[in-house]
């Protein structure tokens, strides 16, 4: 319920008005932000490869309204890719193909994401396209197509809470593939995902084999993004007990998410990527990351009471 109403109000742009100028909340968004300049954004992927991680940026944006903005979010990812070429950062970048301009067009969204794929491919690096929700899935898999098709160091994002997502991956695994496994973040209709936690997180293991035995095989790279401890320590037996090499797969979390479990897998010797989110338009993420743990929601009112 409580869930709901977050997913739902991180699509409000009213109360996106109301809550955003608030010092509190703007205080407890950093814990999932790691700022809003690319400075600061580097200073985190600093400490992080410091401390054993590698990581992804993503420079927070969705939804782009017109060809002006997307245009100025690709110059922000070239700046970006720049960075992390100049400063020798560990880090790939993902984005959200919303922000390149899908819902202005669809060429122009692809010509913008072509000029980051350039970039990436001459820096030898890799980008990921995430997954929003369900009504963009069979485009963001269409531009994928298009984007990998001139280099292979593109990768997306499958959810495991939409009914499709088996049927996605086994088209996908014709062909070499990167893929990021979540649960989903997005609200969706029971018409195309599960509406019970249970069946989803039961969809994500039944997932996460196919993707492993797939690395195991050589036809995908797995990055298995949860902060769910179960799911981890099955990843972490059938990786042992059917010998995924640890160059074919990779656990991911969230920036300031559960990070006793991150410095726990580093520890114990896995590949473990940190998602760093950069930017002034943080609204939409970290009500989403209110969603999926509404006890957070008292942590942002700690910061009410500090
Ligand atoms: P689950 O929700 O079952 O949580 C398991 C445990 O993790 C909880 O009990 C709690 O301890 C902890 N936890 C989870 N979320 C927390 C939070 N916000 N704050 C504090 N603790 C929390 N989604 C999407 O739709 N498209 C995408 O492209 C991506 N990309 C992405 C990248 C990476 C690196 C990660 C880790 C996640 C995403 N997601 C995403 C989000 C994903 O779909 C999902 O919403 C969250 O990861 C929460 O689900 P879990 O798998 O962590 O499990």
């Amino acid at each position: 319920m409580m869930n709901a109403v977050l997913l739902k109000l991180s699509r409000s742009p009213r109360a996106q008005r109301l809550v955003t100028d608030l010092g509190f909340v703007r205080r407890a968004a950093r814990r999932f932000v790691a700022g809003e300049t690319l400075e600061e954004a580097v200073r985190a992927v600093e400490r992080l490869n410091a401390a054993g991680f590698e990581a992804t940026l993503d420079f927070l944006g969705e939804n782009t309204t017109s060809a002006a903005e997307a245009a100025a979010c690709t110059d922000e990812y070239l700046r970006l890719l720049e960075r992390i070429r100049r400063d020798g950062l560990r880090s790939h970048v993902s984005l959200k193909v919303t922000q390149f301009g899908l819902d202005v067009d669809e060429g122009l969204c692809l010509q913008n994401l072509r000029r980051i794929v350039e970039r990436v491919r001459e820096q030898g690096s890799f980008v990921r396209l995430d997954m929003e929700g369900s009504a963009y899935t069979d485009r963001t898999l269409r531009i994928f197509e298009r984007l990998r098709d001139g280099y292979e160091g593109v990768g997306l994002v499958l959810q495991a809470c939409l009914y499709r997502t088996a049927g996605d991956l086994e088209r996908l695994l014709h062909r070499p593939v990167n893929v990021r496994l979540c649960k989903g973040a997005y609200r969706e209709p029971p018409s195309v995902a599960y509406p019970r936690k249970r069946d989803v997180d039961a969809g994500y293991l039944r997932l996460a084999e196919r993707l492993l035995r797939g690395a195991a095989q050589g036809r995908a790279y797995a990055a298995l993004a949860t902060h769910d401890a179960r799911i981890q320590r099955w990843a972490r037996l059938y990786a042992r007990r059917h010998q995924v090499s640890g160059e074919r797969f990779e656990f991911q979390m969230l920036y300031g998410v559960r990070r006793d479990l991150q410095r726990r897998l580093v520890r114990e010797g896995f590949r473990v990527r940190i998602y760093v989110s950069y930017g002034t338009h943080w609204y939409p993420y970290f009500m989403r990351r209110l969603a999926e743990r509404p006890a957070n929601v008292l942590f942002v009112l700690r910061n009410l009471l500090r």
